[in-house]
């Protein structure tokens, strides 16, 4: 069968082969013969919300994708009760359990908090992650990106449109310019009002926060929220008050366009197959996917030993699109032949392409607690968030307020959390900083976090942090684990790092003058992290040292110029020198994006399927 229909055409498109390196025993491509039950038109590896929204605008336009994930299509309480999200991070279907190193070991601070928690499944973390969905301080990412390549289609104004068009908002009237109704995430959000739930202390705090800072009502405009203004964030949930993610996207495509999506799920892939076209000049071009079916990675549940992995090749008439991850898409291309030469010579990988930023520039944002006890308890409450209605009268109500689920105990709640965002330098056209506010004691994915129920807390977020890190192989077995270093605040002393600090100080200094003022001063009784012990810029950056923690990781691929010897990706998601073959997930982004990291993601990935779509079409 003819795989590579006007290979020619495609192959003249990459011409740039400077990081290709000759005597790599690849097949000829003319050599490839697919199994034609195994032959798809592109084959993406992750369905979050990297490769999920592509994968959707790809089949819906007449395209067969497969979509390969190790995990499984996950439909519990956990995942679509948003209240439940907590206990989903535990669910061992779902959880990934990365260990990661904060500080290179000579440092002289080193921090607890190295488990860093991922998801595998339909929808990746999305499905359960917090359900924020926050689109303000994305200009720098997006100014970067168009001066970067010298391409206006980058610009926020029109990247905006990507949201708009994704977005389906339950809470706005319309129309709105800058929001979306019919697309397929259900938004909602609100002012910040008091959620006339039983408790009236927190409602009373919810209105002193409120009144700390000048209000506005709608985090996600085009034009960026004033500095220091008090806003509600927005939460990705459909209008039956479910939790709403690229997953039910997928499977709304798949049964809209029937044979054009499958799922390979428990599927672990290993390696991208890579062949030479004829002639030298010519890239080295991905035509399919190495997979071992039901074998887990290193960090689920499912894992018990690194054992010999059975095979199964897949194959792609365009193209494969690596969409597993920050850390998993470095590993895969990696274990393909594409890296930094000598790293992967190392591990006696022999390097098809010599990419030495595949792994590199690891990139997070910052995020500090500040936390409070107050002077009540919480209510009990009869809430068990169990799984039987029988035994939990919560769930008794969310289930007798099907299909809308509205006013139930475990109905989101529009007041919490609120957030409060600043620049902490003068000079940005963009907030920096976000501040916002937990109803509970809350110390950041710590493995074992210590508990009391009477705790407030504010989480002081710096976007745009400077810290890079690196992932890289400890093996070229699929199931070896990663080496993760964050680096954090490396060098110490530079004045980016020491900005980064700044910023993160002047976050728990500006919570605690808001804990001050009236309806919360009343209920709070005392600074438990830091402690007011804990005064001067010296002591408050031990106690950062000691507590930073993130879950917004990225840029381990990044998309860079021509020139930039760290650039993993042009500016059209291809990997550099080998034809055929995208990377569209967190790794792709060259910084942090923004504050919060799904939804501009999936606008990410719209924008990765509008340029497959236009290339698929010139040029195959
Ligand atoms: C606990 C937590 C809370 C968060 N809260 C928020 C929030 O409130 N708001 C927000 O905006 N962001 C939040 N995030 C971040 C956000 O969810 C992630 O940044 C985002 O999901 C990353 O998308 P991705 O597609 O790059 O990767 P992922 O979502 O990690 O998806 C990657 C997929 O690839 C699959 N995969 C990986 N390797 C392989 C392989 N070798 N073979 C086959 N499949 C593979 C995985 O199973 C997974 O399904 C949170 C994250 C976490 C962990
Ligand atoms: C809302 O999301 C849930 C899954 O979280 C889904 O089952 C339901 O059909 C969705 N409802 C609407 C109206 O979108
Ligand atoms: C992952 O780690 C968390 C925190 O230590 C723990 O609660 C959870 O049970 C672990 N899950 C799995 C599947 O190992
Ligand atoms: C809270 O209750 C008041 C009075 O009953 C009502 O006007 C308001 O809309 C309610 N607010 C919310 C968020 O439900
Ligand atoms: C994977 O597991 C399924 C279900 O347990 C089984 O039917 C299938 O044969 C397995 N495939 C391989 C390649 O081991
Ligand atoms: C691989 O296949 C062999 C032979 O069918 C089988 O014995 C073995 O269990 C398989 N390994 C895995 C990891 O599925
Ligand atoms: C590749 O990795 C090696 C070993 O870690 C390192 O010394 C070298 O600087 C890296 N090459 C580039 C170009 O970054
Ligand atoms: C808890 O249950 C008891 C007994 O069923 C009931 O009287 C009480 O009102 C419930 N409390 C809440 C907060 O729903
Ligand atoms: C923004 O607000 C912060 C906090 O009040 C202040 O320190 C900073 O100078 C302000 N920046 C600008 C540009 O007004
Ligand atoms: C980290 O754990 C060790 C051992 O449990 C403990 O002594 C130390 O105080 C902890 N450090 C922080 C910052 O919590």
């Amino acid at each position: 069968m003819r795989l590579f229909r006007n290979c020619f055409a495609l192959s003249a498109f990459f011409l740039i082969t400077q990081y290709a390196l000759g005597g790599h025993g690849l097949p000829s491509c003319k050599d490839v013969s697919p199994e034609p039950q195994h032959v798809f038109d592109f084959i993406v590896v992750g369905a979050g919300p990297g490769g999920g929204p592509l994968a959707g605008r790809l089949a819906e336009s007449g395209y067969s994708v497969l979509v390969v994930d190790a995990g499984q299509n996950v439909e519990t309480l956990d995942v679509t009760i948003p209240a439940y999200f907590n206990f989903v991070l535990s669910d061992p279907v779902v959880a990934l359990n990365y260990t990661i190193h904060e500080y290179p070991p000579d440092f002289e601070f080193q921090s607890n908090n190295t488990w860093y928690p991922r998801a595998q499944a339909v929808g990746g973390c999305a499905i359960h992650n917090a359900l924020t969905n926050c689109v303000a301080g994305l200009k720098p990412n997006f100014d970067l990106l168009e001066t970067t390549f010298d391409d206006p289609s980058w610009k926020l104004d029109n990247m905006w449109d990507y949201f708009v068009r994704i977005e389906r908002n339950s809470y706005l009237p319309q129309p709105n310019p800058d929001h979306g109704f019919h697309g397929w995430l259900g938004t909602i959000g609100g002012p910040v009002t008091p959620s006339n739930g039983s408790d009236s202390q927190l409602n009373d705090i919810t209105i002193g926060l409120a009144n700390s800072a000048p209000n506005v009502l709608d985090i996600n405009t085009r034009a960026s929220p004033p500095n220091f203004t008090m806003t509600s964030l927005s939460n990705t949930v459909n209008s039956t008050n479910e939790r709403s993610s690229v997953k039910e996207r997928l499977h709304q495509v798949q049964r809209d366009h029937p044979g054009k999506l499958t799922f390979a799920l428990g599927t672990l892939a290993t390696k991208v197959l890579i062949c030479q076209p004829d002639g030298d000049s010519q890239a080295p071009q991905a035509y399919g996917l190495q997979v071992a079916p039901n074998a887990s990675l290193p960090v689920s549940d499912q894992f018990t030993r690194k054992v010999e992995l059975n095979f199964t090749h897949y194959y792609a008439r365009h193209e494969v699109i690596v969409s597993a991850g920050l850390f998993q898409s470095p590993q895969l291309l990696m274990l393909s032949g594409i890296g930094n030469k000598t790293n992967l010579e190392s591990f006696g990988i022999e390097p098809i392409v010599d990419l030495p930023g595949v792994g590199q520039n690891l990139r997070d944002n910052d995020e500090i607690p500040t936390t409070w006890l107050l002077k009540q308890n919480p209510p009990a409450g009869n809430c068990t968030f169990g799984t039987d209605p029988a035994t939990d009268p919560c769930l008794a109500a969310w289930d007798a307020a099907a299909p809308k689920h509205d006013g139930t105990p475990y109905t989101p709640a529009v007041g919490f959390p609120e957030a409060l965002v600043w620049q902490s330098v003068d000079g940005l056209d963009d907030p920096d900083v976000l501040q916002y506010w937990v109803p509970a004691w809350d110390m950041g994915y710590v493995s074992d976090p210590g508990f009391f129920i009477n705790g407030f807390s504010a989480i002081t977020l710096k976007g745009h942090a400077s810290s890079r890190g690196y992932v890289r192989l400890t093996g070229s077995h699929p199931q070896d684990v990663l080496d993760i270093q964050k680096l954090h605040f490396q060098p110490v002393d530079s004045p980016d790092i020491q900005r980064d600090l700044a910023a993160l100080r002047g976050g728990i200094r500006t919570a605690r003058q808001v804990v001050q003022l009236p309806h919360i001063a009343e209920h709070s009784l005392q600074e438990v992290n830091p402690g007011s012990d804990v005064q001067t810029d010296e002591e408050l950056n031990e106690y950062i040292f000691e507590h930073i923690f993130a879950h917004h990781g990225c840029c381990t691929n990044k998309m860079g110029a021509d020139d930039d010897n760290e650039a993993v990706l042009d500016g059209r998601f291809r990997v550099r020198s080998v034809s055929s073959l995208r990377v569209v997930d967190m790794s792709s982004w060259p910084d942090a994006p923004g504050f919060f990291p799904t939804t501009p993601m999936y606008m990410l990935s719209e924008k990765a399927a509008d340029l497959i779509l236009e290339d698929t079409q010139r040029y195959y």
